[in-house]
């Protein structure tokens, strides 16, 4: 039987998971939710889901949902990625795991606590770049590595909209957690840098757990 899916938030990156779901197999899309009424029953209906929700209790009650993808704004994450987990869901939260250090560390206890899967989606930590510079290190080829330098570029013109939740440090978290939250996951497998993360104890290490 196929792993029944439920996304909550109906924005952007839930658009972008759709696909994804649809293009694999043994997973289906079965719910969606979220606190704007209209958007979860257009996006339900855009892509014939089953059921849709403006309450969260309500959709985690759905018991043809397995997993719980958390497509909230930072700020929310954590109140949904915990009562999932205690409803006995698996979890992909989008990145950043959630706005702050603290809360972030709620969300893992939680999860570990219930037993079911935590993921983070940090989708970059795949991206051909990051798996080559990854592989070369692990070689040994370059040695130690003592610091390391990323640039990322997107067009943050598509978002102009100045209510988005990224400029709502509230929302966001601040930069520390947005887009630079990519940055030492893509580095997460080098065990000895990591290392140096934890040490630097920034909101980011809490980021790379997942
Ligand atoms: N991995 C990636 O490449 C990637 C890309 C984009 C966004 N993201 C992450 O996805 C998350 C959402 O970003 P977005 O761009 O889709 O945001 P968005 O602003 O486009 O959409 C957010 C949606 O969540 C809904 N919402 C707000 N609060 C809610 C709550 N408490 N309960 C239920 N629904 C709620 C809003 O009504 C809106 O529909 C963020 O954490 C962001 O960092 C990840």
């Amino acid at each position: 039987m196929a792993i029944g899916i439920g996304i909550v938030g109906t924005g952007l990156v839930a658009e972008l998971h759709m696909p994804a779901i649809a293009a694999v197999e043994g997973v289906r899309a079965v719910a969606v939710a979220d606190i704007a009424a209209d958007r979860a029953k257009d996006f339900a209906a855009r892509y014939n889901l089953p059921a849709h929700y403006a309450d969260l209790r309500s959709f985690l009650a759905d018991p043809q949902i397995d997993a719980v993808i958390v497509g909230t704004p930072n700020r929310y994450h954590t109140e949904v990625a915990i009562e999932a987990a205690a409803m006995g869901k698996h979890i992909l939260c989008e990145k950043p795991i959630t706005h702050d250090l603290v809360s972030g560390a709620h969300i893992i206890e939680a999860c570990a606590k219930a037993g079911g899967q935590l993921h983070i989606g940090f989708n970059q930590r795949y991206a051909n770049t990051v798996t080559a510079a990854r592989n070369i290190i692990q070689s040994g080829l370059i040695g130690e590595i003592k610091s390391f330098r990323s640039v990322f570029s997107e067009k943050w013109d598509e978002w102009v909209d100045i209510d988005n939740f990224r400029y709502d440090r509230k929302l966001s978290g601040g930069d520390g957690s947005y887009n630079p939250s990519y940055r030492p996951d893509q580095i997460h497998a080098e065990p000895g840098f990591h290392r140096g993360l934890r040490h630097a104890s920034t909101q980011c290490d809490a980021c790379t757990v997942g």
